[in-house]
């Protein structure tokens, strides 16, 4: 079954590309901009990464982004996960980025983007892996900075597919965000947000129904309203889950008492994700490996879970068929 993950031709549609700097990439660039890091070598670095939830995680995430300053960083980052998706057999792969991280610094918005842009665009040309961006507004931070930040991304917005929530949940509910998410959907912009990782189902309920979002980030917690479980498998709205970081931020004790099984077995529409994978243990194969050797997850399961990651993609309806085949072409 490991080969076969590895075989299967997958899209991710939850990544944070911050998340996706490795403790060398910190280090190199921390000696190419001369900025100080709170780490002696990499050891110490994988010793730091001890989280104890969602907010001990993000503290360090945060301080591990200060090393990215100039167009080549965010290309390099990009570049190093495009070559994780290559590895990884990722065929479509919709990243997050969290611009406030980095303008809040003093870095241009210019700067960011067009280093990721870039890689997005050697990554088709090189390995022909399609791509989307989606800009994540972070949620400690104000509306109004939300609102200052979508005003600022409409010079790139050719770039940008969609906005998304993240950052800490609790005591920041989507309702906070209610005008900036009107002004992007009147803009044309996907909608997603994080919900329902640590945060209670109100937080689920309110992304849906106030912000009209077309896809959950995380959403495990739909499992305790039986309502909300209805209405997810009814309208067969995508979450994006992701194990490695359920773990890793004690969202669940262990991969055995994940609840990505029941909610498959239910009928709802998920997927499998890595969020941050160098903070996280392991890139979107290993995610599938983790729950296949401590769930029950047929070899049925594995390919409806890659099923779904294609069809709950922003990808046109042509494309979406086309990457199906490929999974069919791998299991037949
Ligand atoms: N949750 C919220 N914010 C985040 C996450 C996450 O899992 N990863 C990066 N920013
Ligand atoms: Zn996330």
């Amino acid at each position: 079954m490991i080969k076969l993950i590895e075989k299967l031709p997958k899209a991710e549609l939850h990544l944070h590309i911050e998340g996706s700097l490795e403790p060398e990439l910190m280090f190199e660039l921390a000696k190419r901009n001369n900025i100080k890091i709170p780490y002696k070598n990499i050891e110490d670095v994988k010793n730091a990464y001890n989280f104890t939830n969602l907010q001990s995680f993000l503290d360090i995430y945060y301080a591990g982004a200060n090393v990215l300053i100039t167009k080549q960083d965010f290309y390099d980052l990009t570049w190093a996960y495009i070559l994780k998706c290559v590895e990884n057999n990722i065929i479509h792969t919709e990243i997050f980025f969290d611009p406030q991280t980095h303008t809040q610094r003093g870095i241009a918005f210019e700067t960011i983007i067009s280093g990721i842009v870039e890689a997005l665009k050697d990554a088709k040309e090189k390995f022909g892996i399609t791509t989307a961006i989606i800009m994540c507004f972070l949620r400690h931070l104000s509306q109004d900075d939300a609102l200052k930040t979508l005003e600022e991304a409409l010079a790139y917005k050719k770039y940008i597919l969609g906005v998304g929530l993240d950052s800490s949940e609790i005591g920041n509910p989507p309702s906070k965000f209610e005008q900036v998410f009107k002004k992007a959907k009147e803009q044309g912009f996907r909608l997603v947000a994080h919900a329902g990782e640590e945060g209670d189902v109100s937080y689920i309920f309110e992304a849906l129904d106030l912000l009209d979002i077309q896809r959950i980030d995380h959403g495990v917690q739909s499992i305790k309203s039986d309502s909300l479980m209805k209405r997810l498998k009814k309208e067969q709205i995508p979450l994006t889950v992701c194990p490695n970081s359920n773990i890793e931020l004690k969202v669940f004790e262990n991969y055995a008492q994940h609840n990505i099984k029941e909610l498959l077995d239910y009928g709802l529409n998920v997927t499998i994700n890595s969020d941050d994978p160098a903070y996280f243990k392991g890139y979107l194969n290993q995610n599938f490996i983790n729950l296949y050797e401590n769930l029950d997850l047929s070899k049925d399961d594995i390919i409806q879970l890659v099923k779904n990651s294609f069809n709950s993609s922003f990808i046109s309806e042509d494309l979406k068929k086309e990457y199906i085949k490929r999974v069919e072409e791998i299991v037949k």
